[in-house]
């Protein structure tokens, strides 16, 4: 089934929901797709309208909370108009007890002129009769509140429904189909979608669709009841304690929150989680202890490194970001509805708006940003006024891109078979590569040559490309893959999913199973890896590999290690004719003139281990290889001259006297 709409809003909860009704209600035609609509953090969270309380730290994420606050009493309103559903906004401010006394003269937690004041014992029971004996004062945020997060989700679905917005339940995306950095159609279970323009609203699966660093933080939750006819005065305003919250609802419900766990998607409530939230709840306001448990239930909040939402464009011209907003999705609803509808529609850019870009991310690495060309030898001969090859190569190159991330460098190396670990980090230095190919397996395994290697290389400045060398069969190499996501992870590169997928049954010639291959490549996909397949050079296969949403494709020059050079040339030459994604000449490539000519011949990249490792001077060999991409890149953009079958003479003939 192939259907086509203006825009899809991937996401169905309160952010993908809200933006989608903002753009309705500018005119736009839109679909909302959704796996679920109640698996997301808005089912799960407690609704509190709390920048004050949460103690967000002066700046553009205050600016952000603050301005989405102002517009919650107008945008409630307004869908509630729409959806005819009540959505338990109640703006009756939150009481943050505190256990230490605090130091004289502080005027407030928040760096702002947002109005705070501090409650002392004595008068706390004015704000909240019943507190803990432990609590010895607390602050009072006028202006934070609450809202009932499941209602206001089903106010916004009726509302999007009302407004003719299309909503897709049950729609599981396998992958984002791209070419040259334009989203083209979404890969679904229930077949393509396309649009003109798409918004990924996916809060803490963001990064299975694309490689930013969103990841969840696990909140485990839980509610009682409070009995009809209880003698206890009424809990009226929401309660932040330390490491605790406790937000009651008019309907006699109290939620109770929240956990903080790094544990990935695991599902359910323990007994331990359930332990912490009782007793710190029950610190705070004793009479908890004796009302009757409703309900128990965990979600995931969309953190980021920073704890910032990811707003704006995205490393795909046509694709939005609008997720990771972490422990402030309910809050922040009505101003990313409304920034994200002023930028896909290009009706303003809010100055605020790039503080939120998903590249703060990717400019901490001073060599993934800055040019490798600058470590490249000076030429003495050269005049000043001549430009050097490497700068001329500068003005004329781009970056290349691979699933969304640009390199400046097209060499590709690896670890393996070098004779020390010395020998290795200066290599990948001289180099200057940016992308380092590691195998998972022997690095797990502590492999001859090996040991301590994924600790021997500044991950800070070098890419992790994890492969699946040593995996004979499809499923060892997800397995590997997998594992190699861990690794990544596990070596501070969070949002790393790249994977060079390599499927060799065979030992001797170390060929790849193309079938195996690609059997992988389609789950991986899925699963949201950046695939990049070690392949034969084999075309269709290649186009194959692409129209399943791998991220490159990785032909071989020759076997593996043998240092043949291109004896596949004629393949290549069609494999980068045809091909939408980075094509990376790997394996065979033994001395520059073989790089140069992978690169003359219009290869994105090449991948080189074995004819550095193996050199007797593996630096200088590193160093020559940098030299060879570099001549056949920029020989490949000059332009060559054609082949002709006759002689044609380089001094021109007209104008000669004739003997
Ligand atoms: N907004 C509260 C929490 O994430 O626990």
């Amino acid at each position: 089934m192939k259907t086509s709409n203006d825009i899809i809003v991937i996401g169905g909860g309160i952010i993908g929901l809200s933006i989608a009704i903002d753009l309705k209600l500018r005119g736009a035609s839109v679909t909302v797709c959704a796996r679920s609509l109640q698996e997301g953090a808005t089912y799960a969270a407690a609704g509190m309208l709390a920048p004050q309380a949460e103690a967000i730290p002066a700046g553009p994420m205050l600016d952000l909370c603050w301005r989405s606050r102002s517009l919650y009493p107008d945008w409630i309103s307004k869908i509630e108009d729409i959806s005819g559903i009540s959505t338990g906004y109640w703006p009756g401010g939150i009481l943050a007890p505190v256990y230490e006394p605090i130091p004289p003269g502080t005027t407030g937690p928040t760096d702002s002129e947002l109005t705070a004041t501090w409650v002392d014992k004595c008068h706390l029971d004015l704000y909240q009769p019943g507190l803990g004996e432990a609590v010895v004062g607390g602050w009072w945020y006028p202006e934070d509140g609450q809202v009932d997060n499941r209602a206001l989700a089903n106010a916004l679905l009726k509302a999007a429904r009302e407004l003719g917005v299309e909503i897709r339940e049950g729609v599981i995306l396998e992958g984002i189909i791209q070419r040259q950095q334009q989203a083209v159609a979404l890969r679904t279970n229930q077949g393509e979608l396309h649009a003109s323009h798409y918004v990924l609203a996916t809060g803490a699966w963001s990064h299975q669709l694309l490689p930013i660093p969103v990841h969840p933080k696990k909140g485990q939750m839980l509610s009682v009841q409070v009995p009809v006819n209880s003698p206890v005065p009424p809990l009226t305003r929401v309660l932040f304690g330390p490491e605790t919250y406790i937000v009651p609802r008019r309907d006699g419900r109290i939620i109770i929150g929240a956990t903080s766990e790094d544990v990935g998607f695991t599902e359910g409530n323990t007994p331990g989680g359930m332990k912490v939230l009782l007793e710190r709840a029950m610190r705070l306001y004793p009479v908890l202890a004796d009302y009757p448990i409703s309900e128990c239930w965990w979600g995931y909040r969309p953190a980021t490194p920073d704890e910032w939402p990811v707003l704006g464009a995205s490393m795909t011209a046509n694709l939005t970001f609008a997720t990771g907003h972490y422990r402030n999705g309910i809050l922040l609803a009505p101003i990313t509805a409304s920034l994200i509808a002023d930028w896909i529609l290009q009706e303003n850019t809010d100055p605020l708006l790039p503080q939120f870009s998903y590249q703060r991310f990717f400019t901490s690495s001073p060599q993934l940003n800055a040019s490798p060309m600058s470590n490249s030898l000076t030429y003495a001969t050269a005049k000043p006024s001549v430009p050097s090859p490497d700068s001329l190569l500068e003005q004329l190159d781009q970056p290349v891109t691979i699933a969304g991330r640009s390199f400046q460098s097209r060499l590709m190396t690896g670890t393996g078979r070098y004779r020390t670990m010395e020998e290795m980090q200066d290599s990948i230095i001289a180099s200057g590569c940016e992308i380092v190919t590691v195998a998972v397996r022997r690095v797990q395994t502590n492999a001859p040559g090996h040991e301590g290697l994924a600790e021997a290389i500044d991950w800070s400045r070098i890419w992790m490309l994890p492969n699946t060398a040593g995996c004979q069969t499809a499923e060892e190499a997800i397995r590997v893959a997998r594992l190699g996501r861990e690794m990544a992870k596990l070596l501070g590169q969070e949002e790393n999913n790249f994977v060079k997928l390599e499927v060799i049954p065979d030992p001797k010639y170390l060929l790849p199973d193309p079938i195996g291959t690609l059997q992988a490549a389609e789950q991986l996909v899925k699963e949201g890896f950046a695939v990049l397949p070690y392949i034969n050079a084999d075309p269709m296969l290649a186009k194959r590999l692409e129209e399943v949403g791998c991220a490159t494709v990785m032909p071989l020059g020759s076997p593996i290690g043998s240092g043949q050079g291109i004896s596949t040339a004629a393949n290549i030459a069609i494999i980068i004719e045809n091909a939408q994604v980075p094509v990376v000449v790997d394996a065979g490539i033994g001395v520059p003139s073989e790089a140069a000519l992978a690169m003359e011949m219009g290869a994105d990249l090449v991948l080189i281990n074995s004819a550095i490792a193996l050199a007797k001077n593996p630096s200088a060999m590193a160093r020559a290889m940098a030299q060879g991409v570099e001549a056949g890149r920029l020989a490949y953009l000059a332009g060559r001259i054609p082949v002709k079958s006759a002689a044609s003479a380089s001094s021109p003939l007209t104008g000669t006297i004739a003997p």
